[in-house]
């Protein structure tokens, strides 16, 4: 059952933006401790991860007897015992971590005492005939008590052998199992391994002095040696880190920087199905701590493309799928994952986990015995979901409610503590910036944006240079553009242009034709057939430019109804309708002076323009207008989907002039615009200000 008092809102973002370092890893945290608690003499681990089930582990040891002395939450001095562990007064419980159980079972099976191991719901649930069958084939005295071999785990004494063992199935719990063992049976003990998984047990027990061999798909381990303590650093844990990657690759604008990341080759799998999406990433290794090698990454966002994700890959990023899975819900085209079964058997059936999320998000996804396969769409629509009790599928699903039109909400998010403290605080921090003070946020990563859009311009446009002055003016919804952008262009005798009402124009045909606008292959169609033309109406002092479809002019209130004002800003997402609008927009200045008002006009229209304001003002506010207005009009919404989508979304232009609309009166904004408009030193061949 959803434990539903524990739960995280998670607000939209534009992007992910910002540095971040990550919590130690777990399953070096896990394996530090073990190896330190055996060795001889007192090992330092620092930056060990302080998460629920790191601290089980170490809970366990000290009850056998282990002295670990704490120097703030993640610096440990552990006092090993030299082989040798006293017996534990009661159960051992290992809580929600399978690596946990499957580790420890493998070293206690050579204790000299009888030990139970227990675990909470989900682990009860989880398989340990993978490990009990290669112990017992060494001599272990090991059952499991709970249906189909599922914990509680009974084990006795017994003295081990070693053995050759062809691991059924990739994984490094039943390998690290075998290996820890092995370090107290008789002989040689042999790991055949067909597809690699994660290899920090190996290089752990090379750095408390044990070498293993190993060539070929084989790990060889000889009984009998001894660790000796020795200092350990904890990298970042990549696993945790993946969320972050996952959702700044994916999202377009986004720039991330990972540091002190843990980068063994055989956990980054995860970068090469991104980079193999389209993702900007770059890596430097800058240290290797005891066998592990340390890093940084740096990520930028972009749209990317769908992939197959499957085979020999799936070992090397099976904690990543969830994430994978929220990726291809974002990227283009049809994502389709394989020969992942092994997401049944983890701390939730992942498959059923995640298709069930991904659902509730309005992302259309194909549920297969071993996988799944999801069609990618650009944003998604709000949910209430559940974690199913999985840290993973909370973590993951919180970066896909980033890219939802409105709030959405994860139940039961305190397994989110078993992997990473903090991730609701650094997920704060890093969609801070778009989140709420993204305007001004935006302005920084601004040259990285209009650098691409001019690109793209340049190839798609004559860059012919504009014969007459241009102002524009950007901004929210209802912050007031049209009313100061109107009563600019009457002072100063210009044409008023509002991109706006083009793309309401089209809108109301596209609707009035009966397409879906949410179906955007049609609503391109539809568009391509379109006959628009801009008439420049001069009445009294002021004149404007008019569309017409098809040689019919839309009434203002049809362009202002309610079906247009919800479908608007969905048809405007389209990279293809605002490509064909484009030269459009730009053919009328080479005929007047103008004012443009829209949403990307100082950033992609008119970039050269010397002359940008952007407005904004509360949310509350603006909103308080439209009502006035007597519109209905849900501008939080309208404001998201123009942020949020990938092309040309809205943004304050670097070099634009920025106008808090709030408080002052359009009379006074229009004032201000002017007077910077005259210390800027345009002059005007027409109107008041020549
Ligand atoms: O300004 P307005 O509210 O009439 O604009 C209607 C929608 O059109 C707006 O939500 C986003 C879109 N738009 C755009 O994407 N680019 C522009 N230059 C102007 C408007």
């Amino acid at each position: 059952m959803a434990n539903t008092n524990s739960y995280l809102i998670v607000e939209p973002a534009a992007f992910i933006k910002g540095e971040v370092t990550v919590p130690g890893d777990k399953s070096i945290s896990h394996r530090a401790v073990m190896l330190a608690s055996l060795a001889r003499g007192r090992s330092s681990i620092r930056n060990f991860l302080p998460s629920e089930d790191c601290l089980c582990t170490l809970r366990a040891f000290e009850a056998m007897g282990v002295s670990v002395e704490k120097q703030g939450k993640t610096h440990l001095i552990i006092e090993g015992k030299s082989g040798v562990l006293f017996p534990p007064f009661e159960a051992i419980d290992c809580g929600n971590s399978g690596t946990m159980m499957r580790l420890l079972a493998g070293i206690l099976t050579a204790q000299p005492f009888y030990s139970k191991l227990i675990g909470d719901y989900s682990l009860s649930k989880r398989p340990m005939s993978r490990i009990i069958e290669p112990l017992r084939m060494m001599g272990a005295k090991i059952r499991a008590d709970g249906p189909k071999d599922t914990p509680p785990l009974i084990i006795e004494p017994s003295t081990l052998k070693g053995i050759e063992y062809r691991l059924p199935i990739p994984s490094a719990q039943v390998k690290s199992c075998i290996l820890l063992a092995g370090l107290f049976a008789s002989g040689v003990t042999r790991i055949i391994e067909p597809v690699a998984s994660r290899d920090h047990t190996e290089r752990l027990l090379e750095q408390f002095g044990v070498r293993t061999i190993r060539e070929k798909g084989e790990i060889i381990l000889h009984g009998g040696m001894k660790l000796e303590a020795t200092d350990i650093e904890v990298p970042g844990d990549f696993s945790s880190a993946a969320f972050w990657i996952g959702a700044a690759a994916a999202i377009p604008h986004s720039e991330l920087r990972v540091r002190s990341i843990g980068l063994n080759p055989t956990r980054t799998g995860l970068l090469n199905i991104l980079l193999r999406m389209g993702a900007q990433i770059e890596e430097s290794i800058e240290s290797y701590s005891k066998g592990e090698p340390i890093g940084s990454l740096w990520v930028r966002g972009n749209k990317l493309r769908a992939t197959v994700i499957q085979g020999e890959e799936i070992v090397g990023v099976i904690d990543e799928i969830p994430i994978l899975a929220v990726v291809g819900a974002l990227a283009d085209g049809v994502t389709e994952i394989r020969n992942a079964q092994e997401l049944r058997v983890k701390e939730s059936d992942r498959i059923k986990a995640i298709v069930t999320n991904l659902r509730a998000f309005g992302v259309e996804v194909e549920e297969l015995v071993d996988g799944m396969r999801i069609k990618g769409k650009n944003t998604v629509q709000a949910a209430r979901v559940e974690s199913f009790g999985d840290h993973r599928i909370a973590m993951a699903f919180s970066i896909l409610a980033l890219r939802a039109n409105k709030a959405s909400r994860i139940d039961d998010v305190d397994c989110i503590a078993t992997s990473y403290p903090g991730f609701q605080e650094d997920l704060r921090a890093l969609t801070q910036s778009s989140t709420e003070g993204w305007a001004e946020e935006t302005k920084k990563i601004k040259n990285f944006i209009m650098g691409s859009q001019k690109f793209a311009k340049a190839t798609e446009l004559e860059k012919k240079e504009l014969p007459y002055p241009v102002i524009t003016i950007d901004g929210t919804t209802a912050s007031g553009k049209s009313t100061v952008a109107k009563e600019i262009a009457k002072v100063l005798g210009f044409t008023y242009f509002n991109t706006g009402a083009l793309y309401r124009a089209v809108t109301w045909k596209i609707l009035a034709l009966g397409y879906d606008v949410h179906d955007e292959e049609k609503a391109v169609e539809a568009c391509r057939k379109l006959n628009l033309r801009c008439v420049i109406r001069k009445e009294d002092s002021f004149s404007q430019a008019s569309i017409l479809v098809d040689d019919q002019q839309p009434l203002e209130k049809e362009l202002r109804s309610p079906e247009v004002n919800e479908a608007v800003s969905i048809v405007a997402s389209y990279r293809k309708i605002r490509e064909w609008l484009l030269p459009f927009q730009r053919e009328l200045a080479y005929k007047e002076p103008l004012v443009v008002e829209g949403r990307d006009i100082g950033t992609v229209v008119f970039p050269e323009s010397p002359y940008k304001f952007f407005l904004d003002a509360n949310l509350e506010e603006r909103e308080k207008r439209r009502e006035e207005q007597g519109e209905r009009d849900n501008v939080a919404q309208r404001d998201r989907l123009d942020i949020l989508r990938s092309s040309a979304p809205l943004l304050c232009p670097v070099d634009a002039v920025k106008l808090d609309t709030t408080k002052p009166s359009a009379q006074k904004v229009v004032e201000k615009i002017l007077d910077i408009l005259w210390k800027k030193g345009l002059t005007i061949s027409r109107g008041k200000m020549d």
